[in-house]
């Protein structure tokens, strides 16, 4: 079969796939650990799940809006308005189906054959996936592990040209879990407004910050560009409900105006039930956001531990997300293991333990470990990932 032009440069999810394997083995018996997900281990809140089956109850089972019901959007703005101060609105809200679906939607309605769109590697492979589903050409600005892989103003602004459509940033990072500085968002969205650049934000890690720092990307954004700012956000982390498929833009009024236009005709509203259980979870207590939040947070000062204690593994500590990013290349030898696809393989194959080889977001040399699961997952894993590391260390 041929399929159309604009796949010839797509490539899967690798991180579905890892997890693909994983239960493949599990079927066959095999207890592996699978560190490869991005999404909480964590029940969905008992308020949310309890509006979603009042809601199938109720037989709220209808088309909403395409945009998503009001109540929600109003949540959603209220939200923003709370945590960030900016002025929001329900019409400045376009709900979709997950994260991935809110950064879709203004990818469609804003890129042209030939127009460039900057972000920053390590990524997450979907942005640069969507640039290129939309016809557009992403310029990748790399990140360095040495201070902690910062997005740095400076080489994202000299990568703009006449063609550069939009800059997108991602904040916290997958899968770096580094935040970008309010100082340099600032910087970034000054050049950018000069030269009629839009500025995207993905904040799908936002509550997930572990350390107080400034990080009020949207009032950045709102009081330099917002004619041309853009948020992504997303339920799917924060609440724990990655299945239910919840997100949502934020942008001026004729982008929301295209998202919704793209939504009526790609799939419509967003499950209704789900648009409840969305509803419950960003409206009622947030508790368990902070309960989900310190137990990440144990998680990565163990594993970080746990890792760093074999002198072949370096690893900053992340700030945000759920994510560990070791640099694995102490690990490398020419006869031996010498890339971190071939590592990620070896470790399932001996060990049984499944995470994302770094070539997955441009980062050779790395891994990536979701600490989302549970303590005794992690510790297991831990100690079968330093058995590996030994058994095939440099002599
Ligand atoms: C950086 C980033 N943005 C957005 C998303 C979207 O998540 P979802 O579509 O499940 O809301 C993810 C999910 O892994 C992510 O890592």
């Amino acid at each position: 079969m041929s399929t159309a032009d604009r796949l010839s440069a797509i490539t899967e999810s690798a991180t579905l796939k890892v997890g693909a394997n994983a239960d493949r083995m599990r079927r066959e018996g095999i207890d592996v650990i699978s560190l490869g997900a991005g999404e909480p281990d964590f029940n969905t809140p008992e308020h949310a799940k309890a509006a979603a089956v009042e809601a199938l109850e109720a037989n709220f089972t209808r088309y909403t809006a395409a945009s998503g019901i009001l109540e929600l959007r109003e949540a959603v703005a209220a939200r923003y308005r709370r945590d960030y101060g900016i002025e929001l609105e329900a019409k400045d809200v376009s709900m979709a189906a997950g994260g991935k679906q809110a950064l879709f939607n203004p990818a469609l309605a804003l890129y042209n054959p030939g127009d460039e769109v900057i972000t920053h590697s390590p990524y997450w492979p979907t942005i640069v996936e969507q640039i290129k589903l939309a016809s557009a050409k992403p310029v990748i600005v790399k990140t360095q592990s040495e201070d902690g892989f910062a997005i740095h103003a400076d080489p994202i602004i000299d990568a703009i040209t006449s063609r550069t459509k939009a800059i997108i940033i991602n904040s916290p990072a997958n899968p770096t879990g580094a935040l970008i500085e309010e100082s340099e968002l600032a910087r970034i969205a000054d050049a950018a407004s000069k030269r009629g650049v839009w500025v995207i934000v993905d904040l799908c890690y936002e509550q997930l910050i572990y350390d107080k720092q400034a990080h009020n990307l949207a009032k950045v954004l709102f009081d330099r560009t917002r004619d041309r700012a853009v948020i992504a956000g997303s339920a799917s982390k924060s609440y724990a409900m990655t299945g239910l498929r919840c997100g949502w833009t934020i942008g001026p009024p004729e982008l929301i105006k295209a998202c919704n236009t793209i939504l009526s005709h790609a799939t419509s509203n967003v499950s209704s039930i789900t648009q409840k259980a969305a509803l419950a979870a960003l409206a009622g207590p947030q508790d368990e956001v902070t309960r989900m939040l310190n137990e990440y947070r144990v998680r990565r000062d163990n594993m970080h531990e746990w890792l760093t204690s074999h002198p072949g593994i370096k690893c900053v500590r992340p700030k945000g997300a759920f994510y560990l990013f070791p640099d694995i290349s102490g690990l490398f030898s020419p006869g031996g293991v010498n890339s971190s696809a071939q590592f990620a393989e070896e470790l399932l194959n001996k060990e049984h333990v499944a995470l994302t080889p770094g070539e997955a977001f441009d980062a050779q040399g790395y891994v990536r470990i979701s600490y989302a699961t549970s303590p005794e997952n992690l510790r297991e894993s831990a100690n079968r990932i330093l058995r590996f590391a030994e058994s095939i260390k440099p002599s």
